[in-house]
C-alpha cells in the first residue's frame, strides 16, 4: 500500500515536472509579451521606431527596466506581471549587442 502511494507520488512528480518544462517561460514567453505590450507603438509606421534588440547592452537593458517608467510606458509596464517583464528581458538579453550565445545552438 505504502508502495503504491509512492508510485503515484512520484508519477505526480513527473507530470508536473514535464510539463512546467513545456510551458511557455523564458525568453519564448518574452517574445510573446513582447509582441503583446511593446508593438502596438514599435512597428513600422507605429507612434515609436521599431526595437532593435541588439542597440544594447544587456546591461543596459537590464538598466532600463529598472528605471521608473514615465510618459509613453507607464501603461504598457503598468500591464506587465513581474514574470512577463523577467521574461521580456531575457528575450532582450538573449539578442543584446553583447550577447553571442545565439550563435551557437541556443
Ligand atoms: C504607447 C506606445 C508605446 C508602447 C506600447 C511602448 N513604447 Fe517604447 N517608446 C514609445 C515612444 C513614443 C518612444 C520614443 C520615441 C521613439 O522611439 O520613436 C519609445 C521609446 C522606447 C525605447 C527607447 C528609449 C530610449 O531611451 O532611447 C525603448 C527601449 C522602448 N521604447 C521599449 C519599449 C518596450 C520594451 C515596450 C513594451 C514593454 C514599449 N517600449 C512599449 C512608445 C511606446
Amino acid at each position: 500500500m505504502k508502495n503504491a502511494l509512492l508510485v503515484a507520488l512520484c508519477v505526480l512528480c513527473f507530470v508536473a515536472f514535464s510539463s512546467s518544462a513545456f510551458a511557455a517561460s523564458g525568453w519564448r514567453a518574452g517574445k510573446e509579451t513582447y509582441k503583446n505590450n511593446c508593438m502596438s507603438c514599435h512597428k513600422r509606421g507605429g507612434e515609436a521606431e521599431r526595437l532593435k534588440l541588439n542597440q544594447w547592452s544587456k546591461a543596459k537593458w537590464t538598466k532600463f527596466f529598472g528605471e521608473d517608467k514615465k510618459g509613453m510606458h507607464e501603461e504598457p509596464w503598468g500591464k506587465m506581471s513581474e514574470k512577463e517583464k523577467d521574461d521580456l528581458l531575457k528575450y532582450f538579453h538573449k539578442y543584446a549587442k553583447d550577447d553571442h550565445t545565439r550563435l551557437g545552438c541556443g
